[in-house]
């Protein structure tokens, strides 16, 4: 067999792998999603992935039922070489005996980082890394981030017209995207730790910010709703307040907003941060910050336009899901990101983008930002 043939086969088992972890998905974090697969004689034996923080490692979940050596197994992630919720793999995948180990990228979690592939070759088997690693890193880029940066992976979401309006110019929004859109983000919600948004939308449109999803489904998390709300304006009878003990809400608040608003807040459930000084007045990197603290991995930032104005001036925006409802406003409407915004076309940064579907007339489309974690 050619050097090539070989590298196709590992990339076609690869890429099951992929797929095997990315079911993971809201369930995982924020470990990393990780998927095996056991191959023999060119023969799909086996294959797992994990499925909850805290479960078994997807090489144990694949490799619990192969007692035959010889098979080559592929894994997305280097195996872990530590104790922590579950005794390491390496040594795992050691005791099946495998012909070769096939990684798609080495951990950077500071107690493995390359120890998990050494275990392996240091008893003589054959590892190959690096196949497929942009697509691993790419599925994981919201854990390699917050390992790297403290900060959540943050997706920045609206919904607008043709002419790139969020709401009339009177501020009636309801409702720009069709009930399928809307289904969606439901559906993105529900996969989420963090839900940013700013106290101008919850004056006018006083919005849940709750996954609700279809019949008896559940969503695999539940989200914390974070506003930003410096002067403590947030109403104590606003739907975010009232439903606290459905799901977290935190306020973000500045040294100007009143104690005795933070202590009915408080009283009420909410969790209140008072920003410190130095953050000067810049809440969106103090939340993600104080999410980033409690390994909120995924974070969406619903708007409006002056927080995603803010969020995109500082560059804090990884992804993107817009849905383009097929609507015309035109006049004085409200555009969906404001802040100081750029001077030269030049600067403006391209998205790559991932995918578009169709939602009905509604086109969503999720862009990425081009740079890799
Ligand atoms: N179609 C959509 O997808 C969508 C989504 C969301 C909202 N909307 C619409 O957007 C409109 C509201 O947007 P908006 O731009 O007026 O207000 P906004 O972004 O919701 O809230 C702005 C306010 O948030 C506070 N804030 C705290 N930290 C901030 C930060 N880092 N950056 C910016 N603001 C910060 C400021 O008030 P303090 O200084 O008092 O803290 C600021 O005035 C509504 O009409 C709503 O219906 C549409
Ligand atoms: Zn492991």
């Amino acid at each position: 067999m050619t050097d090539i043939n070989h590298h196709e086969i590992d990339m076609h088992w690869m890429r099951l792998a992929l797929e095997e972890a990315a079911k993971g998905k809201g369930c995982v974090e924020p470990n990393p999603m990780v998927g095996c697969v056991v191959v023999r004689d060119g023969r799909l034996i086996t294959k797992g992935y994990h499925r909850y923080f805290g479960g078994p490692h997807a090489e144990v979940e694949a490799l619990q039922s192969i007692v035959d050596p010889n098979a080559t197994i592929y894994v997305t992630l280097e195996p872990c070489s530590h104790f922590g919720k579950t005794p390491p793999c390496a040594p795992l995948v050691v005791s099946k005996k495998p012909n070769r180990v096939v990684v798609a990228m080495l951990d950077p979690f500071p107690v493995v980082a390359g120890r998990g592939i050494a275990v392996l070759r240091e008893q003589g088997i054959e590892v190959t890394t690096g196949i497929l690693e942009s697509e691993a890193r790419e599925l994981n880029a919201p854990y390699l981030k917050l390992l790297k940066t403290g900060k959540p992976w943050t997706i920045a979401k609206w919904a607008m017209t043709l002419d790139g309006a969020i709401a009339t110019a009177t501020g009636d929004s309801k409702w720009i995207s069709n009930e399928l859109s809307r289904a969606s983000v439901h559906q993105l919600r529900s996969d989420l730790d963090g839900v940013i948004v700013g106290i101008q939308t919850v004056l006018e449109d006083d919005p849940l910010l709750t996954a609700r999803l279809p019949g008896n489904s559940k969503p695999h998390r539940i989200a914390t709703r974070v506003v930003l709300d410096h002067r403590g304006r947030l109403p104590l009878d606003s739907k975010l307040v009232q439903s606290i003990p459905t799901a977290p809400l935190w306020v973000i608040v500045a040294d100007h907003c009143p104690i005795a608003k933070r202590e009915a807040l408080e009283r009420l459930g909410a969790s209140v941060f008072a920003m410190p000084t130095d953050y000067q007045h810049d809440s969106l990197t103090f939340a993600l910050e104080e999410l980033g603290r409690v390994r909120a991995t995924n974070v969406l930032i619903e708007g409006g336009g002056a927080v995603l104005g803010s969020a995109f001036d500082r560059n804090l925006v990884d992804q993107v899901e817009c849905y383009i409802a097929p609507k015309i406003f035109g006049g004085d409407a409200k555009r969906p990101v404001m802040g100081t915004g750029l001077k030269r076309v030049q600067d403006a940064s391209l998205w790559r983008i991932e995918s578009t579907r169709l939602h009905g007339d509604d086109l969503h489309m999720t862009m990425r930002r081009r740079e890799p974690i």
